[in-house]
């Protein structure tokens, strides 16, 4: 396996079938049981919570990520978090990414006091605000940048741009996708057919989006013919339906056939980040018109921010001649937010960025993740189970398959949520905390090579235990 950018493709038979149904149930139940039974502190919390807010968490879908009742949380430190109830896990699921610079980093955690001290929210450039811009176009290479707060209003504002830019208004996205909760991506494709994804959507959405299998250029092809597609949003990588890894010449077609149909290309690196330095649109040599980025960069303090070309910058100048609406003239696109850009989150950045995500680190994280996939593929053979593995630095997936998946449709049918489920909860009783079943675990910038030991070492134990 080379550090970066690499695909571990196993080439193994079978898959899950010589995995006992009935001794994985009984195990899930066991181990279901002993995880609430040993948390009382946070079963009570939950109990309390839900007095107050629905399901009994913050967000009702902090309820849908495990099988098991959620853990209420005390601190984190490093690699690790506790909970209330006094247990410390390792953590390899970091916050779904958010997490990758490690719990509370230091210069992340001083550079935040210091702002609070000195003010945080004006509704005003603040310092920080310039070196960033700077640090991320020389980085990521888009010469011009905006921030919101997360990555979900960043391609939100993304997707308005491009339409303005195009003056079209489909949107095309691959299925598996996972780019947040804008309205424009929110649908997914059942039997064939555009549904929305969950329920609260306006009608007729599906008007405005259409999806492809990831790797299919065929479809690409097809779907962009129209003309209408005003942006393709796409992960270099699919990472939130297993580690679908792009194929050779993938994202060169995409690039060619989004250029010729007059599409734009928002590359979305807001998982894929912790691959790389400068992400896989650094590694691959990517060419988008936008890229957007969350999660990590501010060391989970809310910051969404979006890199784009001198010519769509231009368009946030406004237009020359503005439309008026009942009255008053609109000479800009939908973007903005009161909180956006607040300069807490730009000194978060700022030092997450320069002092945290720096070469060194991500050197540090490929080798951790080298070590980490292919210790994950050595525990698998030793068991003699068909599973292959898909890596690239910090981040791995395993598969129930002998082959990764080359697109969402397989990954789907490869899954195995029961099993999932009984790994990340036999895991968790034993202190060390499992990816949700779309991500696969990835180490931090804050992961020492003794976690990684760790972390395999409970991996062979709970294969040990259900495959005999
Ligand atoms: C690729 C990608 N883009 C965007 C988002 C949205 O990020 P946020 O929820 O922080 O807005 C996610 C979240 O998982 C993601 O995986």
């Amino acid at each position: 396996m080379s550090k970066v950018g690499d695909v571990r493709r196993s080439a193994l038979v079978a898959g899950t079938e010589s995995i006992d149904r009935g001794r994985v149930e009984r195990l899930l139940a066991g181990e279901n049981a002993r995880f609430v039974e040993e948390r009382p502190a946070s079963v009570q919390r939950l109990e309390r919570a839900r007095r107050t807010m629905p399901r009994g968490v913050p967000m009702a879908w902090m309820d849908d990520l495990y099988e098991h009742p959620p853990v209420w949380v005390s601190r984190g430190e490093g690699a690790r978090f506790s909970d209330c109830d006094g247990h410390e896990y390792l953590d390899f699921y970091i916050a779904d990414m958010s997490a990758f610079c490690g719990h509370a980093p230091q210069p992340v955690v001083e550079a935040v006091a210091e702002r609070m001290r000195l003010g945080n929210q004006f509704l005003l450039p603040s310092e920080d605000a310039i070196p960033l811009a700077e640090h991320l176009a020389q980085r990521y290479g888009m010469p011009k940048w905006q921030f919101t707060l997360s990555a979900t209003q960043a391609n939100t504002e993304v997707v308005r741009i491009a339409r303005q830019a195009t003056g079209r208004e489909v949107v095309l996205v691959f299925d598996g996708k996972y780019h947040g909760h804008l309205d424009a991506t929110l649908m997914v494709l059942a039997d064939g057919h555009l549904r929305p994804e969950y329920l609260g959507l306006a009608t007729g959405l599906e008007q405005g989006t259409r999806i492809v299998p990831f790797n299919d250029l065929d479809a690409l092809e097809r779907a962009l013919a129209p003309g209408d597609v005003a942006l393709v949003l796409a992960e270099p990588a699919l990472t939130n339906a297993g580690f679908v890894l792009p194929e050779r010449g993938f994202h060169e077609s995409l690039r060619e056939l989004t250029a010729s149909a007059g599409t734009l290309l928002a590359i979305d690196e807001t998982h894929t980040l912790v691959t790389a330095y400068a992400g896989l649109t650094g590694v691959w040599g990517l060419r988008p018109d936008f890229l957007t980025l969350g999660k990590s960069i501010a060391a989970g303090v809310p910051l969404g921010t979006y890199g784009m070309s001198e010519e769509l910058a231009g368009l946030l100048a406004g237009p020359d001649e503005p439309a008026v609406v009942a009255g008053a003239a609109i000479g800009e696109i939908a973007t903005g937010g009161t909180l956006f850009a607040n300069a807490l989150s730009l000194a978060a950045g700022h030092a997450a960025l320069t002092k945290v995500l720096t070469e060194d680190a991500f050197e540090r994280t490929a080798e951790h993740g080298l070590k980490l996939a292919q210790g994950l593929e050595a525990a698998i053979e030793r068991r003699g189970l068909p599973w292959s593995i898909a890596h690239c630095g910090a981040h791995s997936y395993y598969f129930f398959s002998p082959k990764p998946a080359r697109d969402a449709a397989q990954s789907r049918v490869a899954d195995d949520p029961d099993l999932r489920a009984l790994i990340r909860v036999f895991m968790a009783n034993r202190g060390i905390w499992e990816s949700g079943w779309w991500l696969g675990p990835t180490v931090s910038v804050a992961h020492k090579e003794s976690d990684v030991d760790r972390y395999l070492s409970v991996f062979a134990d709970c294969l040990a235990a259900v495959h005999r």
